[in-house]
């Protein structure tokens, strides 16, 4: 039983590219967005995961909280890539108790990291239904180093962390909130600027989540070089392209070759999950980041994977105020924001 109210988090989801906070109101009648933004970081703030400019990281997110007129502490954040693993372990049936004295001990044998290096977290996801006597525990390991930094730099912006998170469970979390979840497995899919976010989940949970290091940034590298641009330059063109208008012409092939190449990790990662087990396959790929504006992208996919794909709307099911927010503006980021919508969703006091 609990009698305080959970307290509201600012869901702060630090990318490669641009920093998101989101803030919600959740009451017994809905979910009511009350305050989202963004801010681009330069290119050099965050290069392959690692952070090169905690100044300049928690200055643009202070800058951004103070110009959203955020008041809200208390935040929550999520760790992705290198710094944190999750893993499906099977178990002998043990209560949550038994099960947090002795995860340092299971953990050592299923994560290749040093144990002492890492933050450990388990859900339990239940019974398997083909061994009674065993259950299905999702084991989560996040590098203590890495936490430390995301701490630093949300203290240093005035903020207090009060859930750090993975940002695949985020995504999952932003999915139920505005669609229905039936038996059928979903791919929700991240395409950010570094990384490929995947969680395939259905009701039970999470069945296979993975980061892969691609993203958006190779397209622009890959402009950059070939038609001798400045970054900013190869961005700009990289946002303006138009498949049936006059583009540069170096964009239409590092578009391709790089869809293509993402495509074939993406196959690959879902057959691997077909033959641990062929139920998993998912049903439907829902894709949110900026990358995934990219245009012509989700046809792209549902002719390579055969399946179908569409545009992860975070604002489905969540009450967005016309006098506070441009509809027109906030669909434009929509798909950048669900991470941190996920994240905002997290209540102080949920778990
Ligand atoms: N309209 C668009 N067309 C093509 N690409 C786009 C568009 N809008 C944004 N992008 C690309 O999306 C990427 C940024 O997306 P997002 O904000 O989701 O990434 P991030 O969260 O900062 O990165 P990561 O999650 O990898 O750390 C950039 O590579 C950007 O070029
Ligand atoms: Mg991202």
């Amino acid at each position: 039983m609990r009698f305080s109210k959970p307290t509201k988090l600012v869901g702060v989801d630090i990318g490669a590219q641009a920093i998101k906070v989101c803030q919600v109101d959740q009451t017994s009648g809905g979910i009511t967005l009350e305050h989202y933004g963004q801010a681009n970081l330069p290119p050099s703030a965050i290069q392959e995961g690692i952070f090169k400019d905690h100044q300049m990281i928690a200055g643009s997110l202070a800058g951004l909280l103070k110009h959203l007129g955020i008041t809200t502490k208390e935040a929550a954040f999520a760790i992705s890539g290198y710094s944190v693993i999750t893993k499906k372990i099977t178990l002998p049936l043990l209560t949550e108790k038994e099960l947090a004295q002795t995860i340092h001990m299971e953990a050592e044998q299923h994560i290749p990291f040093d144990v002492r290096e890492v933050n450990l977290d388990f859900q339990i996801l239940g019974p398997l239904k083909e061994e009674p006597d065993t259950m299905a525990v999702l084991l989560v390991a996040g590098k203590k180093d890495i936490l430390e930094i995301y701490q630093q730099i949300l203290h240093l912006a005035g903020l207090e962390v009060k859930i750090a998170d993975v940002a695949a469970f985020a995504l999952q979390n932003a999915y139920e909130a505005n669609y229905p979840l039936d038996g059928k497995p979903i791919a929700a899919m991240d395409l950010g600027s570094e990384l490929i976010t995947v969680n395939v989940f259905n009701r039970t949970g999470p069945l296979f989540i993975r980061d892969l290091p691609l993203g958006g940034r190779q397209i622009t590298e890959q402009i950059q070089n070939q038609a001798h641009l400045s970054f900013k330059e190869a961005e700009e063109a990289k946002l303006k392209w138009d498949p049936g208008a006059q583009s540069l012409e170096t964009v239409g092939p590092a578009v391709l070759q790089t869809l293509t190449s993402w495509v074939a990790e993406i196959k690959r990662a879902f057959d691997f999950l077909a033959a641990s087990d062929p139920d998993s396959r998912p049903a439907k790929v829902v894709l949110s980041g900026g990358s995934a504006l990219i245009p012509g992208l989700a046809a792209f996919f549902s002719r390579e994977l055969k399946l179908p794909v569409e545009l992860f709307n975070p604002f489905a099911r969540i009450k967005v105020n016309p006098d506070l927010f441009d509809r027109e503006d906030l669909g434009r980021v929509a798909p950048q924001a669900v991470t941190a919508l996920g994240l905002a969703l997290r209540r102080r006091g949920d778990r």
